[in-house]
C-alpha cells in the first residue's frame, strides 16, 4: 500500500466538528431532528435558495431530482459524459434515457450548448448539466434552450458547492440542484447530500420521496405533533443522519474560507504550471464566475503516456485521478446503448486528463513538488 507523501484529496476535522458530533450522541436523537433541520436551514441562506432537502448521498439527491422531475420510461434526457457515472444512473433508474452531449473545448470542459441543441429531440424532457471541477456550466445560454423546448433542468452541482455565475450560486439557478458530501469533496459529511429548490411543490414532494412517501415522521410524532401517517408516494429511506447532519453544519462554516484557499492554490498551480510545463493545456484558464475549485484538471500533451506519468508521480508518493473515463465507454452503458455516441472532445480528453492533488490544507511547497515531478515525468518518456 502506498502511503502518499501529497494524496489527492485531504480533510481536516478540529474541536469544532468533534464536538457537534459528541453533542448529538449525547442527545439520544440520531436521525431527522434538529440537527438535520438546521443544516437544511443554513444550506438554505448559504445558497440563498428558498428549500434545502438533506439525503442520504449525492446519488440519492440526483434520483429524487429525476422522479420529482417526472422522468420516467420513454423520456430522454441529455446529459455530459464528462462526469461520475451517478449522473446518468440516476436517469436510468426511473427509466428515462441517458442522451449524452459533447462538451464546450479543451479550456471549457463543461456541456456545450451547442451539443445539447443538437441532441433534443420530441421526447427530451430534461437538461443535466455538471459544473466540472467547481467552474460554472454555461447557464445563461443552457435556461434559454430548456425555456425554448419546455425542459426541465437538474444541476449536479457535486463539484460546485459555492460556486458562482452572475451573483447566483450553482444549484440554484435550474429547476433542482443536487449536492454531494463525500469525503473527497469541498463540504464532507462521509455520505451525504443534498437537494435544493426554489419550488415548493418540488420540495414537498422531495421531503415525502426521501422518506417512504410518509406524510409525517417519527420526529413530528415524538415532538407530539402527529399520531399516525398515511403513505402518499412511492418513496424511499434516503433519509440523512444527525450525526452527519451535524458533521454538515460544522463543515459549511469553513466553506468560504475553504474555497477561498481552494482558488488560491489553483491561480498557484496556474502559474507554476505555465511557467514550468508551458507545454501541457491548464483548462478553464479564464473561466467567468467563481470556481468552488473542487478539483485540478490538467491535460496531457499529445504523445505521453499518461499512466506513465501517474506512476512517476506515485514513486515520488504523490496521488493523482482521472475525471473522468467517460460513461459511454463503461461496459454496462455500452451492453445497454449497442451505438456509442460520438463526442469528439470528451474523448479527447478522458485520455489526456490528469488530476492533480488539490485540499484547502495543501501548501504552495507542495504544489511546487507535484510540479516539479509532473516536469520530469514529461521528459522521462
Ligand atoms: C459529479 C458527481 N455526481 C454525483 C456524485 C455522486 O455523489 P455521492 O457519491 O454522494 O453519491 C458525485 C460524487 O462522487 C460526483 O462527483
Amino acid at each position: 500500500m502506498t502511503t502518499w507523501e501529497i494524496p489527492l484529496a485531504d480533510i481536516k476535522f478540529d474541536r469544532s466538528e468533534i464536538d457537534a458530533v459528541v453533542e448529538v450522541l449525547q442527545s439520544g436523537w440520531l436521525t431527522m431532528g434538529s440537527a438535520t433541520q438546521q443544516f437544511e436551514a443554513n444550506f438554505s441562506e448559504w445558497n440563498n435558495v428558498p428549500h434545502s432537502i438533506a439525503v442520504s448521498s449525492g446519488t440519492a439527491a440526483l434520483h429524487l431530482a429525476c422522479i420529482a422531475g417526472g422522468l420516467g420510461p420513454g423520456d430522454e434526457v441529455v446529459l455530459p459524459a464528462l462526469t461520475f457515472v451517478a449522473t446518468a444512473n440516476a436517469v436510468r433508474y426511473t427509466g428515462a434515457t441517458p442522451v449524452f452531449a459533447d462538451i464546450q473545448s479543451l479550456d471549457d470542459l463543461t456541456i456545450s450548448p451547442e451539443s445539447i441543441r443538437s441532441k433534443i429531440t420530441s421526447n427530451t424532457k430534461a437538461i443535466i448539466v455538471m459544473h466540472y471541477a467547481g467552474y460554472p456550466c454555461q447557464m445563461a445560454e443552457i435556461q434559454q434552450i430548456a425555456y425554448q423546448h419546455n425542459l426541465l433542468v437538474i444541476e449536479d452541482a457535486a463539484h460546485a458547492i459555492g460556486a458562482e455565475l452572475n451573483g447566483k450560486m450553482m444549484g440554484t439557478v435550474g429547476d433542482i440542484g443536487c449536492f454531494s458530501f463525500f469525503s473527497n469533496k469541498n463540504l464532507v459529511t462521509g455520505e451525504g447530500g443534498m437537494i435544493t429548490t426554489r419550488d415548493p411543490e418540488i420540495a414537498q414532494r422531495l421531503r415525502h420521496l426521501r422518506s417512504h412517501g410518509m406524510s409525517t415522521l417519527t420526529w413530528d410524532r415524538h415532538k407530539g405533533h402527529a399520531f399516525s401517517y398515511d403513505v402518499v408516494d412511492l418513496g424511499y429511506n434516503y433519509r440523512l443522519d444527525e450525526i452527519r447532519a451535524a458533521l454538515g453544519i460544522s463543515q459549511l462554516n469553513k466553506l468560504a474560507p475553504n474555497n477561498q484557499i481552494r482558488r488560491s492554490l489553483t491561480r498557484y498551480y496556474h502559474h507554476q504550471l505555465a511557467e514550468k510545463c508551458p507545454q501541457i493545456t491548464v483548462p478553464f484558464s479564464d473561466h467567468p464566475g467563481t470556481t468552488a475549485a473542487h478539483i485540478m484538471p490538467v491535460l496531457l500533451p499529445e504523445n505521453i503516456h499518461r499512466q506513465s506519468v501517474m506512476e512517476h508521480l506515485k514513486a515520488n508518493r504523490i496521488q493523482t485521478s482521472i475525471h473522468y473515463p467517460p460513461i459511454t465507454g463503461f461496459s454496462n452503458y455500452r451492453e445497454e446503448f449497442k451505438q456509442r455516441p460520438i463526442l469528439p472532445r470528451t474523448d479527447y480528453v478522458a485520455e489526456k486528463e490528469l488530476t492533480l492533488p488539490l485540499f484547502p490544507t495543501m501548501t504552495t511547497a507542495q504544489i511546487d513538488r507535484v510540479v516539479d515531478c509532473l516536469v520530469e515525468g514529461l521528459e522521462r518518456r
